[in-house]
């Protein structure tokens, strides 16, 4: 009997990280944002005044990690600005990033924390590397100009003035990181489902995504 685990995969601004905590809370899983592991690399860098654009340093960062400052680094504000998240999206295309991380992403779904049935992590490259055997692989995604509009509300809502061709600009650019590097690149499993939410509310989506669990598990 497989694992029960929940692969969602998407870009960003894709309501992934929304809709995996309703369905972890949901099935009482325990839940993974992945990104968050990259964002900690990323940050730890910057507060080390590290070379983001240095392989070698990034893999070196990735590997020093503690389960204790994955805990502290995921918990700090400065994790959710958009310079860590560029500095994520960079540092997510080295090799030795994603080996360091990859064995924390496996025992968290193999075991998940709290005793919990099972598990959903969210990220990129769940479905496809992280855990190819899931039952459940969803891959959520949006129109690029659908989540750049939500960003920018998300932006505005902090009491930032964005430029809306700036953020479309951004996402553009954090989406072709993404889907062409040469590992691990943001792509749909063969077996992933699709979940196109450019014209869905938060509610319906869930509920589209829970038929489809509850069919697989
Ligand atoms: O999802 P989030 O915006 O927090 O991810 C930050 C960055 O981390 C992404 O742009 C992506 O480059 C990287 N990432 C990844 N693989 C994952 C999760 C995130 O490469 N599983």
């Amino acid at each position: 009997r497989p694992l029960p685990i929940v692969a969602i995969d998407g870009p960003a601004a894709s309501g992934k990280g929304t809709l995996a905590r309703r369905v972890a809370d949901a099935l009482g899983f325990a839940l993974l944002d992945t990104g968050a592991l990259y964002r900690a690399v990323a940050l730890s860098m910057i507060r080390s005044g590290a070379d983001l654009d240095d392989p070698a340093a990034a893999a070196a960062a990735a590997r020093a990690l503690t389960a204790d400052d994955i805990a502290r680094l995921t918990a700090d504000p400065a994790l959710r600005q958009d310079d860590t998240a560029a500095g994520a999206s960079r540092v997510s295309a080295v090799t030795g990033v994603r080996l360091a991380l990859l064995e924390f992403q496996r025992a968290f779904a193999a075991c998940p924390p709290g005793g919990a049935a099972g598990a959903v992590l969210d990220g990129r490259d769940i479905g496809t590397v992280i855990c190819p055997d899931a039952p459940v692989k969803l891959f959520v995604t949006a129109s690029v100009e659908v989540r750049a509009r939500r960003r920018f509300d998300e932006l505005r809502g902090r009491g930032e003035t964005p430029s809306f061709p700036d953020v479309l600009a951004d996402m553009q650019a954090r989406d072709a990181r993404d889907s062409n590097r040469a590992i691990a690149p943001l792509v749909p499993a063969r077996d992933a489902v699709v979940l196109d939410n450019s014209d869905k509310d938060v509610r319906q989506s869930f509920e589209e995504a829970m038929q489809v669990i509850r069919a697989r598990l």
